[in-house]
């Protein structure tokens, strides 16, 4: 089956550091792709490649085998269905929490300028509509209590959530989350590990997650694949990369924990 993202020979150098040194990755349509490897292994590198926000030096990227993602922006890339959060978090903090999930749904609106500065039927509908998802996607966050609360005085593990919900409010396919797990306790993060599922579910989402928590990497993810200085070094399902002994040495240290 045609894979919905592949990445191949992926590339990028900053000044004199190799960030990417050719990375190859596929994720099927479905799948929960768990993305592992040390500080600085270029995983937040390649979300950037992915999304638009940097531009690889060589390689090629494809959504569906067949369109290539390389060269466009990252609005271009969001109205193709792939969504992200961030590992620092960037929200708006000066909007309130339901207005960041409808910044999220910008790109999936059909009004044009002239509807939006005239307040046409088709705007007010439309805006209705948004608003309506953005609430449900609050709640499918557990946020929905806060919707009216500006984002920056939410607690921090409810700043990750709101970042979920709003990359979901854009309608993406493929949903890459960048440790959303730091910060978080034991108990928020078993909630996370549900509520990814729960996701993948309910909105037919495929996840390439990066995350440092081996917990949650083992639980929830069909396939592993890991970095190591800019290349991917493994793959395999979580069983076969927790014995990898190259993954042993590269990432999980004598100890098997994260540094
Ligand atoms: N904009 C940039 N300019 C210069 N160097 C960069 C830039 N972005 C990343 N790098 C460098 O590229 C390498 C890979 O960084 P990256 O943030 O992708 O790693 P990472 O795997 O996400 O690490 P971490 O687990 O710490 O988040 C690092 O050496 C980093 O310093
Ligand atoms: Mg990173």
């Amino acid at each position: 089956m045609t894979p919905l993202l592949q990445v191949r020979g992926l590339k990028k150098t900053f000044g004199g550091i190799q960030a990417l040194d050719g990375v190859d990755l596929q994720i099927a349509s479905g799948e929960i792709k768990a993305l592992i490897g040390p500080n600085g292994a270029g995983k937040t590198t390649l979300f950037n490649c992915l999304t638009g926000m940097t531009r690889p030096s060589e390689g090629q990227i494809f959504l569906d085998g067949a369109t290539p993602l390389k060269g466009l922006l990252p609005h271009q890339i969001t109205k193709l269905g792939l969504a992200r959060t961030f590992q620092n978090i960037r929200l708006f903090d000066s909007l309130t929490v339901i207005e960041n999930v409808m910044v999220g749904a910008h790109c999936r609106f059909k009004a044009n300028f002239l509807d939006a500065f005239f307040h046409t039927r088709r705007h007010l509908a439309e805006e209705k509509e948004i608003k309506e998802k953005a609430y449900y996607f609050l709640e499918v966050m557990g946020l929905l209590q806060q919707a009216l609360n500006s984002a920056k005085n939410l607690a921090y593990a409810d700043q990750r959530r709101l970042e979920i919900a709003r990359a979901l409010a854009s309608e993406p396919r493929l949903l890459l989350l960048d440790e959303p797990a730091a910060g978080m306790n034991a108990a928020e993060t078993a909630e996370l590990d549900q509520l990814i599922v729960r996701l993948k579910e309910e909105f037919s989402l495929s996840f390439l997650l990066i995350e440092h928590d081996m917990k949650l990497v083992m639980k929830i993810s069909d396939s592993v694949i890991v970095m190591d200085r800019g290349r991917s070094i493994a793959g395999g399902s979580p069983e076969e990369i927790r014995k990898n002994p190259a993954v042993i040495t590269a990432y999980l240290g004598a100890e098997g924990g994260h540094a």
